[in-house]
């Protein structure tokens, strides 16, 4: 799973030196230094002739060179520290044949950042959704690459909001969450959104009041019904409206490998519960956030989701909770009876323990599948839907390595199911998972465990 993070999370350990200077004018990136341009200038350049005789039409001139429109240039183009208007931006933009952005970038940058961070921003994206991107113009056209802006078709299922399987309701104490009013099946789709935005939590490099500016103007150049959702947000931090609006709700997703922070609001309706019923995963590919059923949800009941790895004990999820989201944990795994939440952490402490003996591939390994099945009835017995699918791959896995076929294709179908909802469909679990329940025996794990001296006792083995 990933986890729901506050942006000053992800950047604690990255605190950066704040440069405060006096913006200066610099040479817009297009005409590579040939222009010196200030705030009002714009309209004056002969824009449109100049590149539209210099490059062939999918091209864009960019310092002297024609570049295909959606390939990354080689170096940074976008110049830091101008600010125009919104219509002079959108104009620029729209004057550059294929400009992938409906707005001219706004970028700053100072000596803590290699690349100026911008804003990139397209208000067609996902049938005119839109969307906003905080970060350094390589990573921003390296998400250009993604199914999701090449090819829209991509997007089929993705917010799809209207009639939805659930209404809002109002909590007495927790606030708004959202309550099925239809039955809904382990692996109905409950959502699946793509992001308002994606902010690059290096963007905390700039100085404040430049990350703030991004922000903002980010926020409005997104269409309007965008714009309401974003302000319909909670926020629970102090401080600045945009900021807390993002900090309180952002996912970390990765894309490309690095950590960004993105906002789906419809998902930040969705309520905590260290048992949710409910489990999300990005997919990168079509920048969709999915959250589907983990289990039969019946109407009347909330539909939640867990904001941190629930597997810890009680005392550390309270904990967490507190600090990273304000809120006193007040689902049933933290309220019950201290017999009964002793109880829970006992049962979690054992998952670990199991874990790590499932884990051992060693000659020693005393592992075996009656250990798996106890770690299968563990998870059950805790309600951990959303985590199962680590078990069923472990009992897969200890099936397969005393050699029985039937047992470890069982598995290996509920785990593949498991891991496609709770990590995505592209995960490597799913993969190595589908190959176990077509053919086990061409398996890494197949066998291993037979003939083990020391532990492995070989009694799953196959009759
Ligand atoms: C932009 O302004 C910052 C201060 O806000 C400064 O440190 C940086 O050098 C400027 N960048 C350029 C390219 O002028
Ligand atoms: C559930 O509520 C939504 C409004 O949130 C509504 O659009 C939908 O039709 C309702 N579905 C059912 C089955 O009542
Ligand atoms: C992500 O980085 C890790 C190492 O840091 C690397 O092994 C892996 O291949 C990378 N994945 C992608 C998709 O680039």
């Amino acid at each position: 799973m990933t986890s729901l993070v506050p942006l000053y999370i992800l950047i604690a350990y990255s605190i950066v030196v704040m440069v405060f200077n006096m913006k200066g004018a610099v040479n817009f990136g297009l005409f590579s230094g040939a222009y010196a341009l200030n705030q009002n200038k714009l309209n004056q350049i002969p824009q449109q002739a100049l590149l539209q005789d210099a490059c062939p039409s999918d091209s864009i001139l960019r310092d002297g060179e024609c570049h295909l429109a959606t390939t990354a240039p080689s170096e940074v183009t976008f110049k830091s520290n101008i600010t125009t208007t919104l219509d002079e931006a959108r104009l620029t933009a729209s004057q550059q044949p294929n400009f992938p952005w409906t707005f001219w970038p706004e970028c700053f940058s100072n000596e803590e950042t290699p690349d100026p961070y911008c804003l990139f921003s397209d208000q067609s994206f996902a049938n005119g959704r839109g969307i906003f991107i905080v970060t350094t113009e390589p990573l921003a056209y390296g998400m250009l690459q993604k199914q999701a802006f090449k090819n829209p078709e991509s997007l089929d299922r993705s917010n799809h909001h209207a009639n939805p399987p659930f209404v809002e309701h109002d909590f007495p104490i927790k606030g708004r969450g959202l309550v099925a009013n239809k039955t809904l099946f382990r692996g109905d789709q409950i959502f699946a959104s793509t992001p308002l935005l994606i902010a690059d939590p290096d963007a905390y490099k700039l100085a404040e009041s430049e990350r703030i500016d991004l922000l903002y103007r980010g926020v409005s150049t997104l269409p309007k019904a965008s714009q309401d959702l974003f302000w319909g947000l909670l926020g629970h931090f102090k401080g600045d409206a945009v900021d807390d609006r993002i900090n309180t709700n952002n996912f970390e997703v990765f894309i490309d490998n690095i950590s960004q922070a993105a906002l789906f609001p419809e998902i930040a309706m969705l309520n905590h519960d260290c048992r949710p019923n409910a489990a999300y995963f990005f997919d990168e590919e079509t920048l969709t956030h999915y959250v589907h059923a983990m289990r039969t949800i019946q109407p009347g009941e909330e539909i939640t989701i867990s904001y941190i790895d629930s597997e810890k004990t009680r005392a550390h999820r309270m904990r967490r909770l507190e600090r990273n989201w304000g809120f006193k944990c007040d689902c049933s795994a933290c309220t019950a009876h201290p017999a009964l939440t002793a109880e829970s952490d006992a049962r979690l402490d054992q998952i670990q323990q199991l874990l790590e003996k499932l884990n051992d591939w060693s000659e020693e390994s005393t592992a075996s599948p009656e250990m798996a099945e106890a770690l299968v009835s563990l998870y059950d017995q805790e309600r951990l839907w959303a985590y199962q699918a680590t078990a069923y791959k472990h009992a897969a896995e200890a099936y397969s390595a005393v050699g029985n076929r039937f047992m470890a294709i069982k598995y290996a179908r509920l785990s593949a199911e498991f891991s496609i909802l709770d990590k995505g469909f592209s995960d490597g679990d799913v993969k190595e998972m589908k190959k176990m329940a077509s053919a086990p025996e061409k398996t890494w794990s197949w066998n291993k465990r037979v003939g083990i001296k020391k532990g492995g006792c070989g009694c799953g083995k196959a009759h």
